[in-house]
């Protein structure tokens, strides 16, 4: 069974992945109650802690219900990093994730996220002064490499393992294909296959049936699923994943009264944990996927996106349970 530091796993542990604005508590709740054996939180910027911002502060926000939970930060600068590394230890995490993968231009410009792909040294030189700052296990989640012409993902985990990080999760695209193309596990595989490789070695990218689950578990052989969009408004993916493997059949789809539930649940913690402007603006983005595909839903689907006040949007749950209350989702 696969090992974070002490931290002992099922076998083939889905992961939820750190999502911007997605893998706030309340849906980290969701996603641990349908299934997610370690779920981590959004990329938290290094800077931010360590300049005391408020935005970057709540996010270290983290609940006993959801253990095991890693934290993920990012940053290029030593300093802020191994600063940023004792003010997320007050949070008390199970698990302190570094983002070596974020692709988007503004953390890439400062040589964070993916842009560290580009000096190794860098690279493991910040997780060697990380794992030595905390007795928290570190875990890295990086892309394959900058671009197709420097994929070294071998090398770099291998000396990544080498200065004690505990986990990594590789998303298979490179930083140049951003979300383009479909991943490739097979540079996956050939890390897991490393001989001097011990540490457990996670998939990501494309993860979004039972099947591709099954496939990234028996033929690639890797150790764990990382799954994010999937999930997105659909938390029941990693208990659907569970079930295939235990039954190799399909669970049935949750019906409209479970969705509008987890809607409304989702809604309410959100509403709890940073207010209902927040709580209201923020879940939207779920909606689409706790309700897809049911046909004439537009003028639902827009009370609930459009509006901004709490009441209207439970409301709206309610018409909907009372509307398309049988309406058969299919698998
Ligand atoms: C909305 C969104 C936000 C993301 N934010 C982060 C993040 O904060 N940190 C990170 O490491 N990856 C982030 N990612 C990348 C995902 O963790 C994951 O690597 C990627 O979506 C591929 O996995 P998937 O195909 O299962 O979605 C984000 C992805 C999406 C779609």
């Amino acid at each position: 069974m696969p090992k974070i530091g002490d931290i002992e796993l099922p076998d083939f542990p889905l992961l939820l992945a750190p999502m911007e604005d997605v893998s706030d508590p309340p849906f980290r709740a969701l996603c641990k109650e349908n299934g997610a054996d370690v779920v981590y939180t959004e990329f938290i910027s290094s800077e931010g802690l360590i300049r005391d911002a408020a935005k970057s502060i709540m996010k270290l926000d983290i609940y006993e219900k959801e253990r095991p939970v890693g934290i993920q930060i990012f940053g290029a600068n030593l300093d802020s990093m191994l600063q940023s590394v004792e003010i997320v230890e007050k949070s008390n995490p199970d698990i302190i994730d570094i983002n070596f993968g974020c692709p988007v231009k503004k953390v890439v410009s400062k040589g964070a996220g993916a842009g560290i792909l580009k000096d190794v040294e860098l690279m493991v030189s910040l997780t060697k002064a990380m794992v030595e700052r905390t007795k928290l296990p570190i875990t890295v989640k990086t892309r394959l490499g900058w671009d197709e012409s420097s994929i070294k993902i071998v090398e770099v985990a291998e000396r990544l393992q080498d200065v004690g990080c505990k986990a990594i999760a590789i998303h298979g695209r490179t930083r140049a294909q951003m979300y383009k193309g479909n991943a490739d596990w097979r540079p996956i595989a050939e890390v897991k296959n490393n001989p001097r490789m011990h540490i457990p070695v996670f998939g990501n990218g494309d993860v979004d049936t039972p099947e591709a689950a099954k496939k990234m578990r028996d033929e690639y052989g890797l150790d764990g699923a990382m799954i994010g969009r999937a999930s997105i408004g659909y938390p029941w993916f990693f208990n659907e994943v569970k079930h295939y493997f235990k039954t190799g059949e399909h669970m049935a789809p949750p019906n409209m009264k479970a969705r509008v539930e987890a809607a409304r649940r989702h809604l309410q913690m959100a509403i709890d944990w940073k207010g209902e402007k927040l709580g209201v603006f923020e879940t939207r983005r779920h909606y689409t996927n706790y309700f897809k595909g049911i046909p004439n839903f537009k003028e639902y689907r827009m009370k609930m996106v459009t509006s901004d006040d709490a009441a209207d949007v439970f409301a709206a749950f309610d018409e909907v349970l009372d509307k398309f209350g049988d309406y058969e989702f299919s698998a």
